[in-house]
């Protein structure tokens, strides 16, 4: 991380309610609990309680470690307010109770971690008839978003909504008809491509929010959080091939641990210098610039026309009108 800015002293409080998908391994497992040991209520959108709990009982130990260390900066608490709520990305109905039971809740949410990600995936459909990885990292969030945004906006000042993006979106292509894959055999299916894909519409989905949203108390950013050694590619087919990838990233010196790439996401979750920043696209905590495939006007409305499409038996029109009348 030679030359990259550090994290920001920040002082958090328990009102103070973030949410982030996959937060039980990886990237997310750090940010989570960086976030929830400065003292905010981190609530973890995870598919599996079992690994969720025990990421919690990690974190809590891990706290309480750093305490007796003295690390500076820890919030005065005795436990980490932290949270699990069970979420499968991957099932729109998952999400859609998701969404219920967190509205049941009747609490504020002021920071929302789009992290959750699968990658190199094979060719395989949802039960809602989706390419996994456009349903698990894009459209999935997308539901979650359209229906949590309105909380957000009634949750008072310096809201945030974050997508943990790639740079592997500069991999990808734009063409609607194509989006779910299925002129593909299981053997030609690009793997890589579709990745890329869902990246990119994570970035289209930042700029098209952020026209509607401008004169709220919501910001929309992006980011890369490096090359991170984490297990995101361990359902792909092609372990292998990835593996190999890494270890020459490593050779040179271009890896990251996961709490060197949650970095970013902390940045954008909570560096108050960025507190009105938005359209973002970080990288190593600072701003970067996405392809212009990503910048496209036209293609981000056709994208966001697409997905409204694609959750036409989840959200009504009339439930999106909010957006438009900001
Ligand atoms: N690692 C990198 O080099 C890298 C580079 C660029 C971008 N990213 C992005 O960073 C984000 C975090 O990835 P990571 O590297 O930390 O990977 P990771 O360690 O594999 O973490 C991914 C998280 O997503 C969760 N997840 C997967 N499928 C899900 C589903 N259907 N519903 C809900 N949660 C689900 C996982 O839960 P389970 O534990 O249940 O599987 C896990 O908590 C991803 O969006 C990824 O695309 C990573």
């Amino acid at each position: 991380m030679g030359g990259s800015p550090s994290l920001p002293e920040v002082s958090l409080t328990a009102d103070r309610v973030v949410l982030i998908t996959g937060g039980n391994t990886g990237i997310g497992y750090e940010t989570a609990k960086w976030i929830a040991m400065r003292g905010a209520r981190v609530i973890i959108a995870c598919r599996s309680e079992e690994r969720a709990k025990a990421a919690i009982e990690q974190m809590q130990a891990e706290f309480k470690e750093e305490r007796s260390k003295g690390t500076p900066g820890l919030c005065s608490c005795e436990t980490l307010a932290l949270e699990f709520m069970a979420l499968d990305l991957a099932s729109l109905k998952s999400v859609e109770s998701f969404i219920d039971n967190f509205k049941a809740k009747e609490i504020k949410l002021h920071i929302l971690l789009c992290n959750a990600g699968i990658a190199l995936h094979a060719q395989e459909y949802t039960e809602d008839g989706f390419e996994i990885m456009f349903q698990v990292n894009y459209l999935g969030h997308f539901l979650l978003v359209a229906k949590l945004l309105p909380l957000m906006l009634n949750s008072g000042e310096d809201c945030r909504l974050i997508f943990v993006s790639s740079e592997a979106h500069r991999t990808a292509s734009f063409d609607l008809d194509k989006a779910q894959g299925k002129h593909h055999t299981k053997e030609n299916f690009k793997r890589l491509l579709y990745y890329g894909n869902s990246k990119l519409y994570q970035i289209m989905q930042m700029y098209v929010l952020n026209r509607r949203l401008q004169k709220t108390n919501v910001t929309i950013n992006s980011l890369h959080p490096g090359i991170v050694e984490t297990e995101i590619a361990r359902n792909s087919t092609d372990l292998q091939a990835w593996k190999l990838f890494f270890q020459l990233a490593k050779l040179v010196h271009v890896t990251k641990t996961p709490i060197e790439g949650a970095k970013t996401s902390i940045t954008a979750a909570v560096n108050p210098q960025f507190k009105d920043t938005r359209d973002a696209y970080f990288v190593d905590m600072k701003i970067s610039q996405p392809n212009s495939l990503a910048r496209d006007q036209e293609k981000q409305e056709a994208l966001w026309r697409y997905s409204v499409d694609c959750l036409k038996d989840f959200i009504k029109t009339e439930d999106m009108n909010y957006l438009e009348e900001l």
